[in-house]
């Protein structure tokens, strides 16, 4: 049987576990994953590393340009970013990137480009994107959206315990302070600001497990795939 192929775009607050659901999701599916989260984290490391200063349009356009990312799967069958080919997975987790992609993903120039990257990428369809703004900008004609949201306490513990399983010792009060400067700047920038296409189905992750969430992802996606 010929299944036809759609766009899954899953937006929703920071730390929520939208990453966690669309790679599961993807891989039941055998769709492709892109995080677009991680490739405005890429260019931030690139800004940070370059020392570009983000008043400057000239040089915020020319740095773009020296700019890919691209993902590639690693032996374990995960999706891995790399920066102008190398592999930057780890180094854009930190919370120093954390702490600085709000700022550059606010930007116009920064936005255009990784957009229209992001529409290229899911041309094909079979797709599954999670960010901000995927269901209402970069695929507004999605054939699934999904906006998914937690409780703060709940979002914070989980990220804490990411970043521990990474080695990295973060106090839950500067967790907690960078999730909701992150949702504040996300959610009040000027252009493409996160917020819920009318069209999506929202899924609250407080109390639910990943398989839960997975689940129910998939069983909405199906119906998606089977009703032309
Ligand atoms: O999903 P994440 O937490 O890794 O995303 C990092 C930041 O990138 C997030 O704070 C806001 C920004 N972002 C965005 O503006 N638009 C997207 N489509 C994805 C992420």
């Amino acid at each position: 049987m010929n299944l036809r192929k759609i766009v899954i775009a899953i937006d929703g607050y920071s730390a929520c576990g939208k990453s966690t659901t669309a790679k599961l999701v993807a891989s039941i599916l055998g769709y492709k994953y892109i995080d677009t989260g991680a490739m405005y984290r890429a260019v931030t490391l690139y800004f940070l590393e370059h020392h570009i200063s983000l008043t400057n349009p000239k040089e915020i356009a020319r740095a773009l340009e020296q700019i890919h990312v691209s993902f590639k799967v690693n032996t374990h069958n995960v999706s891995e970013t790399y920066l102008n080919g190398l592999n930057v997975e780890k180094e854009i987790r930190k919370m120093k990137i954390s702490n600085h992609v709000s700022q550059v993903s606010a930007l116009k120039e920064v936005r255009t480009a990784m957009v229209e990257q992001q529409r290229r990428m899911g041309k094909e369809r079979g797709v599954v994107m999670d960010g901000r703004d995927i269901g209402t900008v970069v695929f507004p004609n999605a054939e699934l959206k999904l906006f998914m949201t937690a409780d703060m306490m709940v979002r914070a513990t989980r990220r804490q315990q990411e970043l521990m399983e990474k080695g990295q010792l973060v106090e839950l009060d500067k967790v907690i302070e960078n999730i909701e400067q992150r949702d504040l700047l996300d959610t009040t920038r000027a252009e493409s600001p996160l917020r819920k296409a009318d069209d999506a189905t929202v899924i609250d992750t407080t109390f639910v497990s990943i398989d839960e969430q997975v689940d129910e992802a998939v069983r909405l996606a199906v119906t998606k795939i089977l009703t032309p």
